[in-house]
């Protein structure tokens, strides 16, 4: 299968960073296209190209920008707020976004701004993403000198370390100044958003897209990928492999050929024994279902996960899935904005059953105790990091439940703590 470059084309691997680096491979001739261009035409662009948010949810990203009402209905400032708080466990390709094409992930901005009939946007930026900040800023100013921005505005604003302002309300929470904390749902950002006005809340590949489909047509864009999951996808790709790092693939490209070609099998020699499909919230999946699924929403909703944020994470045999349980619990526990009782008191609760387990005081009580917190959570939060402990948990009992159930039956871990999250 061939792989098409849609985000990082013309970057040769490297970074573009100088604007007439950036130019020279064509940049900012979509911008002038938009600009050409109604803010419906543009959207239907977007709405032919069928491409659908990359942050992890899969919205199609012209349905958002068509529901921010026109700016005679609501007579209130538009924003567009640009999710770049990228914290997914297992997720790093919206930094490498920023950091090697900045300037088609800002024409994107514009292009949205224009869409949503803008002047104002705001990237939200994860805090310890210094270095991407400071290429963002500097990229800025190139624009600026060049008077692309035109009469829009962007502020860069950088978070202070929190997974839960990645949710798109908590964060436009936080951007007024506030604890970052969820809002109930609806309303939905587009009508009430940031500073109670119409907010479309978009991650950064999925902007740095919309400068894609802008430049090749919104049909064109749709002959890549699949069907339901137009287009590349930048999958990050970590674990127990030999070559980590992120790669533009086309959706549908099967997981198998991911983990075993690009990312050239399982290091050290040892064998596969499970795969994170798409960050850490998502449900994982056996070795043996590895071989059937592809790279993309159809196949992993079909095997009963999903391709969220595009994080794979593959798991060899050392791992402990008792152990891997607690770990990726305790992260939810620590993240739990406490809002909600459901994820505040759950996620401490699914924690420490699983501890119990995975030190060997674990009873058969616990086993159903933990299934039944876990269902206790699911569906029952203000927002969905509650729901993402809960199904990741559940799913690694459901497919490696042997293991749990050893654990109980030998008083301790058959793998004696020789986790690969050791070491
Ligand atoms: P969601 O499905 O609730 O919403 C998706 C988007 O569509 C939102 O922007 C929402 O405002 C909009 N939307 C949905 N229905 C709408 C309606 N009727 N009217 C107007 N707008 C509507 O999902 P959510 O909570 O935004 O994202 C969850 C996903 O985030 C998870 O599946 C997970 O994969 C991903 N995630 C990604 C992280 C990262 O670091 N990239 C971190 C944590 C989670």
């Amino acid at each position: 299968m061939s792989t098409p470059e849609i985000v990082f084309a013309g970057s040769g691997g490297g970074a573009l960073t100088q604007i007439a680096d950036y130019e020279a491979v064509g940049g900012f001739a979509a911008l002038a296209k938009a600009r050409a261009m109604t803010p419906d035409e543009v959207i239907a662009e977007l709405d032919a190209s069928n491409l659908r948010g990359r942050g992890g949810a899969f919205f199609p990203t012209g349905r958002k920008w068509s529901f921010v009402p026109k700016p005679d209905r609501i007579a209130k400032p538009h924003y567009l707020v640009v999710n770049a708080d990228e914290s997914e466990p297992g997720t790093f390709k919206d930094r490498e976004i920023m950091l090697r094409v900045p300037f088609r992930f800002l024409e994107g901005c514009l292009i949205a701004a224009h869409a949503i009939e803008s002047k104002h946007v705001f990237v939200y930026i994860r805090g310890e993403y210094e270095q991407e900040f400071e290429v963002l800023v500097a990229a800025l100013e190139q624009m600026k000198a060049r008077d692309l921005l035109g009469d829009v505005t962007v502020v860069v604003h950088r978070g202070a370390g929190a997974y839960i302002c990645g949710e798109e309300t908590a964060l436009l929470e936080s951007l007024e100044g506030r604890r970052g904390q969820p809002r109930t749902k609806p309303p939905f950002p587009a009508i009430a958003g940031l500073y109670a006005s119409p907010t479309a809340v978009n991650n950064v590949e999925s902007i740095t897209t919309a400068t894609a489909v802008i430049e090749l047509g919104g049909a064109e864009y749709a002959k890549l990928g699949v069907e339901n999951s137009t287009g590349t996808r930048v999958f990050s790709l970590s674990g127990n492999v030999v070559n980590g790092g992120n790669y533009e693939l086309p959706h549908g490209f099967p997981l198998r050929d991911l983990i075993y070609g690009v990312g050239g099998g399982i290091a050290g020699g040892r064998t596969l024994k499970a795969v994170i499909p798409g960050g850490s919230s998502t449900p994982i999946l056996t070795a043996a279902e590895v071989e059937r699924v592809t790279l993309d929403f159809d196949s992993l909703t079909g095997a009963g996960t999903a391709i969220g944020s595009a994080a794979v994470i593959a798991i060899d045999d050392r791992c402990c899935m008792v152990q891997l349980a607690v770990r990726v619990s305790q992260f939810y526990e620590h993240e739990s904005c406490g809002k909600c009782t459901p994820c505040r008191v759950g996620t401490r609760w699914l924690t420490s059953i699983l501890q119990k387990i995975e030190d060997g005081r674990g009873s058969q009580a616990d086993m159903d105790l933990l299934l039944s917190v876990a269902e206790r959570i699911n569906g029952k939060c203000l927002c969905p990091l509650g729901d993402s402990d809960a199904i990741a948990v559940a799913s690694y009992v459901d497919k490696f439940r042997d293991e749990f159930q050893a654990h109980i039956d030998e008083g301790g871990c058959p793998l004696h703590g020789s986790s690969s999250l050791d070491h």
